[in-house]
């Protein structure tokens, strides 16, 4: 009797060690700033001024009208996603780098690759600068639908 108690309660220990995984291990290989700003050429968080610079804004518009139109509807799912309030879930950061980098993107981040099962299609890497993807977010900023 002794001895059946004691295989038990070391049955129930080794379980418990088993069970028992370290918290902070990576599971994608990316780092925080990278989950949440995405992977890129921008790897501090850009910050935006408290009012809209319009003429920025104006710029980013041009260069969105020729670069993503062909894809992307501000209010409605086109090729890709809507982007008119793209900025009330994804940081700037996430987007300019997006913008930057869409095939790593594509490759190594957990939410493009979700989004890939929506829409099958790759963004293409389309050689705009860091300034032109800076002024699309302020362009996006002002173009809620
Ligand atoms: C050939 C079509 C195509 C073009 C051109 C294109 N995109 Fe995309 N974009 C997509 C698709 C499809 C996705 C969904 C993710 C993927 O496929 O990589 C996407 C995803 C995105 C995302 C991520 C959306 C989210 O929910 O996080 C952003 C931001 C974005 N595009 C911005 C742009 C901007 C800005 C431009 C212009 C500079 C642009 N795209 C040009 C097809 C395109």
């Amino acid at each position: 009797m002794g001895i059946v108690l004691l295989l038990i309660a070391a049955g129930c220990g080794d379980t418990a060690d088993r069970t028992s995984e370290p918290a902070d291990e990576p599971e994608n290989g990316l780092t925080a700033f990278e989950e949440e700003h995405g992977i890129g050429p921008f790897t501090e968080e850009v910050a935006l001024g408290p009012e809209i610079d319009e003429e920025m804004a104006r710029m980013g518009q041009e260069v969105f009208e020729f670069n993503c139109e062909a894809c992307h509807a501000l209010d409605e799912r086109f090729v890709g996603p809507p982007l008119g309030n793209i900025l009330d879930i994804r940081s700037p950061t996430f987007v300019m780098n997006m913008i930057m980098n869409p095939s790593e993107m594509a490759q190594r981040h957990p939410v493009v690759q979700e989004l890939l099962r929506e829409y099958p299609v790759v963004m293409p890497y389309q050689n705009i600068s860091e300034e032109q993807a800076r002024a699309i977010v302020e362009y996006l900023r002002d173009a809620n639908p």
